[in-house]
């Protein structure tokens, strides 16, 4: 697979063992065009942005910009905040969005499959602000109970709710969620972390409010992420952070502020950081993503299959918008030890409660493994993956 060499880490043994990478819902590896473009920025390039008008500046402050722009371009959106990543983005909202426009009383809608970084700060604004938080159940097919959902817009001023579950891989009715919440006069935050590095969304067709998302989870760097917000929804905001850079004038009596995004991108920004994902937009502009979504969603039935047939539960359905995560558990042997005896061999996979506990306590369970492709993996090493699992079982189970 010609693809497989553009990632210098897929040459990698682990413990003598060639690596087979399966956590990419935690993070996905990089590409060497990201590696190459961060490198040249801090070896040709390296200076701040927005500030001075000598040559370095103006190109760290293009390399910076044009990120921003890609943003706009991928998702056509309007708006683009650039953040260190989903988890910032979110409470961005919830600062600069929340507190501006929520007041004791008003309701939140969550639901049961949210990350915690999309749990935690509602319920720290809750608690500074009387904010009421209602939680939409998932029922025992995955799916989000709809009839419950209705019910809880009554009198709601925002709905947050997670694009693909990172544990489950289940996509959300996210159409229906909007037009419901609209209709309601709710607005609505999509956390999309687990959405964008599978499908190409277009943010203003698609139309939530706000949707925060990652790079490091579609072949950017860690540290960065944005957050896009509708115009007239921008206007509703008020800054977070005060420092320089998304001030218009400072006196010793006040301060004006950017009316761009920049009035949320206080102080120096992660400007390799927006570099290297730039480049890895320009890396993924070759991929068919509808055709790899669909390939790796077969390597994903493929291995939920035969972890079953081994008498695993696989916690999914793998719907055909679902991702191509496989969540699962032995009755007798503990995910960590799993885990530690796969990684002996050379695969990683991750354990614990994947930062979505409410959910694992709704399933009952405190832990899965979960083994999560990506555009780099094969069902040649699915195959891998499963035989290890039955020698594993073989002997310690
Ligand atoms: C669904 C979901 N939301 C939010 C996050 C948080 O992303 P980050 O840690 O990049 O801020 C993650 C990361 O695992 C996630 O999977």
């Amino acid at each position: 697979m010609a693809l497989r060499d553009d990632f210098p880490i897929l040459q990698r043994q682990i413990h003598g063992h060639p690596l087979v990478y399966l956590d990419n819902a935690a993070t996905t590896q990089k590409p060497q065009v990201v590696i190459d473009a961060m490198s040249d920025y801090y070896t040709q390039s390296n200076a701040n942005v927005h500030r001075a008008v000598h040559t370095l500046a103006g190109e760290a402050t293009d390399g910076y910009e044009g990120c921003r722009t890609r943003l706009k371009t991928w998702f056509n959106a309007e708006r683009a905040i650039l953040t260190s990543g989903t988890t910032e983005a979110i409470n961005l909202v919830a600062h600069a969005w929340g507190r501006a426009n929520l007041t004791k009383d008003d309701a939140i809608v969550l639901t049961e499959m949210e990350h915690h970084s999309d749990i935690v700060p509602w319920q720290m604004l809750a608690e500074e602000r009387g904010v009421e938080i209602r939680y939409v159940p998932v029922l025992d097919d995955y799916s989000l109970d709809m009839e419950v959902y209705e019910a809880s817009l009554e009198g709601a001023k925002l709905v947050c709710v997670v694009h693909t579950s990172n544990v489950l891989g289940v996509r959300n009715p996210l159409e229906t969620i909007i037009q419901l919440a609209h209709d309601a006069g709710a607005k609505v935050l999509i956390d999309a972390a687990q959405g964008v590095p599978h499908d190409r969304i277009d943010f203003d067709a698609f139309g939530p409010d706000f949707m925060a998302f990652s790079a490091h989870k579609m072949c950017g760097p860690t540290g960065i992420g944005a957050l896009l917000v509708r115009p007239d929804v921008f206007e509703e905001m008020e800054p977070f952070m005060g420092g320089g850079d998304m001030i218009q004038t400072v006196t010793t009596e006040g301060s004006t502020y950017q009316t761009n995004e920049h009035k949320f991108e206080a102080g120096t920004p992660r400007i390799a950081e927006a570099i290297g994902w730039d480049a890895a937009f320009g890396w993924m502009e070759q991929l068919d993503l509808k055709h790899e979504h669909k390939r790796l969603l077969e390597i994903a039935r493929y291995t939920a299959k035969e972890l079953r047939s081994l008498g695993m539960t696989v916690y999914g359905r793998h719907d055909d918008q679902d991702s191509a995560v496989v969540s699962f558990l032995h009755p007798t042997l503990h995910s960590e030890d799993l885990a530690h005896l796969l990684d002996a061999v050379g695969f990683a996979v991750r354990t614990g409660h994947h930062c979505a506990q409410p959910l694992l306590t709704r399933l009952g369970i405190s832990s899965t493994v979960r083994a999560s492709f990506y555009f780099y993996n094969t069902m040649d090493e699915a195959k891998l993956f499963v035989a290890q699992v039955k020698k594993i079982l073989e002997r310690f189970a």
